[in-house]
C-alpha cells in the first residue's frame, strides 16, 4: 500500500542502480520513493519532521488512530515528548513503550514483552507501530509489528546515522539470539519512514561517528563522488544535510527495489565490509564495540581482499581508509580478539548458511560485485592484515 500520496513525488535518483553517471538534481525536500509494488512507501527527509508526525500521519492513507510508539529509554527521554504531543494534537491515541537502550534489548524476550504490553493497552490489528530510535529499536519494533496480530503496519522514525541511512529502509526486522545476531526475523516493510536530521543533535559523538561506516560503504559500492562529500563533513558537528541523507537512502532504496529478499545477489552488495565486520562484532560482548566500528574493520578487510582478488588500486583503498580514520573509526583489530574466534563467529553467520563463501569485493570506488573466489585462508589473511598499522597515504 502506498500510504503517503505526496503531490510532488520525486524518485531520487531516478535511474535504478545507476549512480555512476551522477545523481541528477536535488529537490528542495528530499523524498525517496521505495517502489515495491503493494509494499511501496516513501522516505521523507526534512529538518523538524518529528514535531509534524501527527499532521503527516493524519494526512496519509494510514487509518489507525491507535499508535504504539516503541523507543528506547535514552531516545525517549530526548524525543518522545515532541512525538507524543504531535500525535495527540492530530487526534491519535498514542501509548509509549520503552526498552533499555542497547543491543541486548534486541531479543525475543523484549519482543514478547512489548507485544503483551500492547495487548494490555488495548492495541489490536487496527493499531500502528511507530519506531522511534536507532537500528535496535527499528529492527525490534519492526519485528513486533510483523508478528502482532499476524502483522500490522509500522512507521520508522530513525534517530541515528546507521538507522537514517540504512536500517530504517528495506524491511529487515528481527532479534538476536545467543547463537548469533539477527538470526530470527522476517521481512516487513515500513509504511513510511520519517527522517529528521535534527534528532541527530542529541547523539553522543561516538554513536554519531560510527554511523558513517555505512555511508562510506554506500559510497564505496555505488557512489564514488560521495567520498568527497563525506570528506567535507565535520565529524564533530551533528549537522548532516537532508540531501546527503537522502542520497544514501536512495542508494539503499534502489538496491532493495531490485532485490527485496536478497535472492538475486544485488542486496548482498550491502554486505560489503559486513562479513568480517559481523564476525568481529560477534567476537566481543554485546555493546563493547559499536556496529559501525566493527564494520570499519570489516571494510578494511574487504578492501584488502579487493586488492588481492579484484585488482582494486591501493590508492583507492587508501582514500576510503583515510575517510574511516577521519570519522575516528578503528582500522586495527584489538589484539585480544583472536583470529580463531572471529573465524568461528564467521562460520555461524547466516551469510555462510549455504556453506559457500560469497564475499563482496570492489574493483573501483562506486562499484561492487559478489565473488566466489574468496577462500577461508583469504579470510584469515584479511583478519591478520587488520593487526598491522595502516600506512599513512
Ligand atoms: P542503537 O539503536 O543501539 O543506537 C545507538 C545508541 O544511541 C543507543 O544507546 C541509543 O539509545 C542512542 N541513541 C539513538 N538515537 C539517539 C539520539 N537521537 N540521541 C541520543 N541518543 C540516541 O544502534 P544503531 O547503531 O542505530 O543500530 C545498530 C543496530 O542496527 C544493530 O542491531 C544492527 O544489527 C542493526 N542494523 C539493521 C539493519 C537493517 O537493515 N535492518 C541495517 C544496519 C544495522
Ligand atoms: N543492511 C543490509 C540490508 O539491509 O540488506
Amino acid at each position: 500500500m502506498d500510504v503517503f500520496p505526496f503531490r510532488n513525488r520525486i524518485c531520487w535518483p531516478d535511474s535504478a542502480l545507476d549512480t555512476g553517471g551522477g545523481l541528477g538534481h536535488v529537490p528542495a525536500m528530499p523524498l525517496v520513493h521505495v517502489d515495491l509494488a503493494d509494499r511501496a512507501y516513501d522516505v521523507v527527509v526534512e529538518a523538524g519532521l518529528l514535531g509534524r508526525t501527527g499532521e503527516i500521519l493524519a494526512d496519509s492513507a494510514l487509518k489507525s488512530r491507535r499508535v504504539a510508539v516503541i523507543s528506547d529509554e535514552t531516545v525517549a527521554a530526548f524525543h518522545a515528548e515532541t512525538l507524543l504531543a504531535s500525535l495527540a494534537s492530530a487526534g491519535f491515541r498514542p501509548t509509549l513503550h520503552t526498552i533499555p537502550a542497547g543491543e541486548s534489548s534486541k531479543s525475543m524476550t523484549a519482543a514478547e514483552s512489548l507485544c503483551r504490553a500492547m495487548i494490555r493497552e488495548g492495541h489490536d490489528r487496527r493499531s500502528l507501530v511507530v519506531a522511534l530510535g536507532g537500528g535496535v529499536v527499528g529492527d525490534l519494533a519492526g519485528f513486533v509489528a510483523a508478528i502482532f496480530y499476524r502483522g500490522i503496519p509500522f512507521v520508522q522514525i530513525p534517530t541515528t546515522i546507521v538507522a537514517q541511512v540504512d536500517s530504517s529502509v528495506g524491511g529487515k526486522t528481527g532479534v538476536n539470539v545467543c547463537e548469533g545476531k539477527n538470526l530470527l526475523g522476517c521481512f516487513h516493510q515500513p509504511s513510511l519512514v520519517l527522517v529528521d536530521p535534527e534528532t541527530l543533535h542529541t547523539l553522543p559523538g561516538r554513536e554519531f561517528r560510527e554511523g558513517f561506516a555505512e555511508a562510506i560503504k554506500h559510497a564505496a559500492i555505488r557512489d564514488a563522488a560521495m567520498l568527497d562529500e563525506l570528506a567535507a563533513l565535520d565529524p564533530e558537528s551533528r549537522d548532516v544535510s537532508a540531501d546527503l541523507l537522502a542520497r544514501n537512502i536512495a542508494i539503499k532504496a534502489r538496491i532493495v527495489e531490485a532485490d527485496e529478499h536478497e535472492t538475486k545477489g544485488l542486496r548482498a552488495l550491502l554486505n560489503f565490509g559486513h562479513t568480517i565486520g559481523h564476525g568481529i562484532e560477534a567476537s566481543v560482548p554485546y555493546g563493547e564495540m559499536l556496529h559501525g566500528e566493527a564494520i570499519s574493520l570489516g571494510l578494511r578487510a574487504a578492501l584488502f581482499l579487493s586488492e588481492r582478488h579484484a585488482r582494486l588500486d591501493p590508492a583507492a583503498s587508501a582514500r576510503v581508509l583515510a575517510l574511516l580514520e577521519k570519522f575516528g573509526l578503528p582500522l586495527v583489530l584489538d589484539p585480544h580478539i583472536a583470529t580463531e574466534t572471529v573465524m568461528d563467529r564467521l562460520a555461524r553467520d547466516k551469510k555462510f548458511a549455504a556453506g559457500a563463501i560469497r564475499f563482496v569485493l570492489t574493483d573501483a570506488p562506486g562499484g561492487a560485485f559478489v565473488s566466489a573466489d574468496v577462500s577461508p585462508a583469504d579470510l584469515q589473511d584479511a583478519i591478520t592484515h587488520l593487526r598491522t598499522p595502516r600506512n599513512p597515504v
